[in-house]
């Protein structure tokens, strides 16, 4: 395989871009960011012809695959009609009553362009609803990438470091010191921990925030009856409970984490999979708390609710919803046959590689440990630079890995993929052993 043109095209694009990208994670792609030309389906082609089965599927919003006709026709019809009209149109009351059908906790809705602005609005909120500042967060989840989230996604740790309280660990230069005195950063899935704070600080907390299930480091499943835990501190407390479903909205299944782990946030942000890979972004919940945004709390955005954002999500979530969600059983029938092959694979070459998570996204990483529970596991314990050199021999062999081994699938994945890709990961397990 040789990528002599999006060498080239790297080439050009560092003399127009800072880094050749515009996103800081494309940076750290193998052999060097690759330049795409096209995709479909479970398929996605480079400028220089070569295929790969797609486990990337835009970081994780192409859940019904790539160039779903039925959300191409939706939005080539839309767009014919208009563009963007600074006033109201009626598909996005479509999207918002899909929205509170489909979401346990969505009583009301917002929309916006990305999760991460959708964060930002969820925090505000927060803050004006309990008169509160701190919001409390868990070590190694991601929240967007502006100043006041980006933190201690990643930082150094050994066994020696001490669990709590941990000081925020800012993540860029650049970014503002006082997000250290705005936040509490825990590890996750440590009730324990938690209510220990909470004896301590309780009333100083605006909001709980999670990832319904850790996917930006590791895949790690919350403990049964961790959320429920955060749900009865915040109730106690007078705190929001906040669920980041960034990822996980309408990718753990048709009623998102919360649906799954059966538990209702206040609040809840989604964005990558509820628009079939057009850029759309909402938060959601309970009313009383949402009204806000209509009496004293600012929310606002030039493309919010834009034709194109609009008639994305109306397609994509009817396809999710056809004959109740059936979609789901393929998926999850999809990635259990792609986890089990691998963990079948490496038992029968006896290496010490680990497959967790749900279906639809699991994670795949080289240590010793039988599960990871939290970022302590997945930093002190997981081999990084050993599935990195993984990740290279799969994009080999034609299947294309996020680099920190979060794998999603689409319902676009055939058998036959799925067979591909297994035979793929069977080469390059040998081929980094
Ligand atoms: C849980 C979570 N929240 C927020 C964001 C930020 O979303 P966006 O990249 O759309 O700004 C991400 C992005 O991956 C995410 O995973």
């Amino acid at each position: 395989m040789q990528w002599n043109r999006s060498q080239a095209f790297f080439e050009q694009s560092k003399k127009s871009m800072a880094g050749g990208v515009s996103s800081n994670v494309r940076l750290q792609s193998q052999p060097w960011p690759l330049f795409f030309e096209r995709a479909e389906g479970a398929m996605i082609y480079d400028v220089d012809g070569n295929g790969y089965i797609d486990y990337v599927l835009g970081q994780g919003p192409m859940l019904l695959g790539h160039s779903h006709p039925a959300v191409l026709d939706a939005v080539n019809a839309a767009m014919r009609q208009g563009q963007l009209y600074a006033g109201q149109h009626p598909q996005e009351i479509e999207v918002a009553e899909a929205m509170i059908r489909l979401v346990p906790c969505a009583e009301l809705c917002r929309f916006g362009l990305s999760g991460s602005e959708m964060v930002q609005a969820a925090m505000r909120l927060a803050r004006a609803v309990t008169g509160r500042t701190k919001i409390l967060r868990f070590e190694g989840h991601y929240h967007g990438w502006f100043d006041n989230v980006l933190i201690s996604l990643a930082h150094p740790v050994d066994e020696s470091t001490p669990r709590t309280p941990a000081r925020p660990y800012l993540m860029t230069a650049g970014q503002v010191t006082s997000v250290q005195d705005e936040f509490i950063v825990l590890p996750w899935n440590d009730l324990g921990a938690v209510e220990d704070l909470f004896a301590a600080q309780g009333h100083e907390i605006a909001a709980v925030m999670t990832e319904g299930m850790m996917c930006n480091t590791g895949g790690i499943p919350p403990q049964p009856g961790y959320l429920q835990g955060l749900r009865r501190l915040c109730d106690e407390s007078g705190a929001l409970l906040f669920m980041d479903e960034v990822i996980t909205g309408f990718r753990l299944g048709l009623h998102g984490a919360q649906g799954r782990f059966d538990v209702v946030p206040d609040l809840a942000t989604f964005a990558k999979a509820m628009a079939g890979g057009f850029a759309n972004a909402a938060l959601v919940g309970k009313a009383e708390y949402m009204e806000r945004f209509a009496k004293d709390v600012n929310h606002s955005g030039t493309f919010n609710s834009n034709v194109i954002s609009m008639a994305a999500s109306a397609a994509a979530l009817k396809e999710l919803e056809k004959d109740n969600g059936a979609i789901y059983d393929r998926l999850e029938e999809t990635g259990a046959d792609l986890m089990g092959g691998i963990q079948e694979i490496v038992g029968r070459l006896g290496l010490p590689v680990l497959v967790q998570g749900v279906p639809t996204a699991f994670h795949m990483s080289f240590t010793e440990l039988s599960a990871i529970h939290d970022y302590r596991d997945y930093a002190i314990h997981c081999d990084k630079a050993r599935y990195d050199k993984f990740t290279f021999e799969m994009l080999k062999r034609g299947v294309r890995l996020i680099g920190r081994g979060i794998w999603y699938i689409s319902a676009a994945h055939t058998p036959e993929q799925i067979a591909q890709t297994l035979t793929a990961v069977e080469d390059s397990l040998r081929a980094v052993s």
